[in-house]
């Protein structure tokens, strides 16, 4: 968002991170001299209510895309206490301090201002074999991380309706492409198939999640943050429905072609069927006709290109992933990992 918003943009950017495992300030150091005039970063948790004000003083922003999160499934249910300080506290921290720097503006700059929750599509559940979710889906999240989500879109609906703050929420289904921690399905797969270790596919890998390129992503919020309307929530998907094993399988396919093992053995044989995740949600698939209505956004990438982009960037960039993969990372894996069983 950062890069795209520098590169494409004349925003001025204050960038607002934790900086907790995910976070990686690599991530922005292709960003160049004349794009870092507009950029400023602070290190500040989005619970913390005192730094967060004095930042809206001295910055006096425009508006506020919200993408501060804990979110990945598994950690929430290994530690959901991070997810509800972070999520819900800290999306209720930033909303309160956002309203009292609104009410301090003049009438046309309130009503120009914009806050931005960008979220996730597991608020709405599971799907079976057939339809989509689309913004009038009810919510129904069944995971600690996606009810936690769901809480914090509902935190941004109570302050419109309530104080007037022009809010938006967006919901995206399954973020892929460069600079991804390496935890989420795609880049793990890269990572694991690469050094020859097991490629960990839950249950019977036939859960299916609909795959949206980061940069598609991106333009998506960009569009949404300057033209969408208060008030209004806008599905974001890619249009891509894959099951986990399909996704596995090009992964293996691509680096068959782009990486050949020496021996010449496939990937694939890397595959693992592991025990599955608990209450794994089964399938998400999103309806994105209201933005491509409303707001003229569709997807560029289809999968297929999406991913091979997506794997020559890490064949390309493994200084990057050496770095992010720090000591709590691997023992994470070790402890949450380590001891699942085969199926
Ligand atoms: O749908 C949007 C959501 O997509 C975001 O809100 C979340 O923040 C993001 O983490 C992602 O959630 P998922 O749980 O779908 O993503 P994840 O990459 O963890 O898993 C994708 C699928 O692959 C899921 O069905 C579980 C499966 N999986 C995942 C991992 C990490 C495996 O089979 N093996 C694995 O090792």
């Amino acid at each position: 968002m950062i890069r795209l918003l520098l590169a494409e943009s004349g925003w001025r950017v204050v960038n607002i991170d934790k900086l907790t495992y995910a976070g990686n300030l690599e991530s922005l150091a292709e960003v160049n001299v004349a794009e870092k005039q507009r950029y400023v970063f602070s290190r500040t948790d989005i619970c913390d209510a005192t730094a967060l004000s004095q930042l809206f003083a001295q910055y006096r922003p425009a508006g506020i895309i919200h993408l501060a999160a804990e979110s990945h499934v598994d950690r929430s249910i290994s530690g959901p206490a991070e997810f509800i300080q972070t999520n819900l506290v800290g999306t209720f921290t930033l909303l309160e301090a956002a309203r009292a720097y609104w009410d301090t503006l003049a009438v046309e700059e309130k009503a120009g201002f914009r806050f931005h929750h960008v979220s996730t599509d597991e608020v709405f559940g599971s799907l079976g074999e057939t339809g989509c979710f689309t913004e009038a889906t009810a919510y129904q999240p069944h995971s600690p991380y996606s009810a936690s989500k769901a809480g914090s879109d509902h935190l941004v609906r109570a302050w419109r309706h309530t104080y007037g703050l022009p809010t938006l929420i967006t919901n995206c289904s399954n973020n892929y492409g460069p600079f991804q921690f390496p935890e989420k399905l795609i880049p793990l797969m890269i990572h694991n198939a690469l050094r020859g270790k097991p490629l960990p596919v839950y249950g019977r890998g036939d859960n299916v999640r609909d795959w949206l390129y980061v940069d598609d992503h991106a333009r998506a919020l960009r569009l949404v943050f300057e033209n969408g309307l208060p008030d209004e929530t806008y599905n974001i998907g890619g249009c891509s429905e894959k099951t986990n094993l399909e996704v596995v399988d090009m992964i293996c396919d691509l680096l068959d072609d782009l990486h050949p093992c020496a021996d010449g053995r496939s990937y694939r044989e890397q595959k693992t069927f592991v025990a599955d995740r608990p209450g794994h949600d089964w399938r998400y698939a999103i309806d994105a006709g209201k933005i491509e209505r409303e707001l003229g956004w569709k997807p560029r990438e289809s999968f297929e290109t999406g991913l091979r982009k997506t794997v020559e960037w890490y064949l390309a960039h493994s200084d990057w992933v050496a770095h992010v993969i720090s000591g709590e990372y691997r023992n994470w894996i070790e402890l949450n990992y380590g001891n699942r069983e085969t199926m």
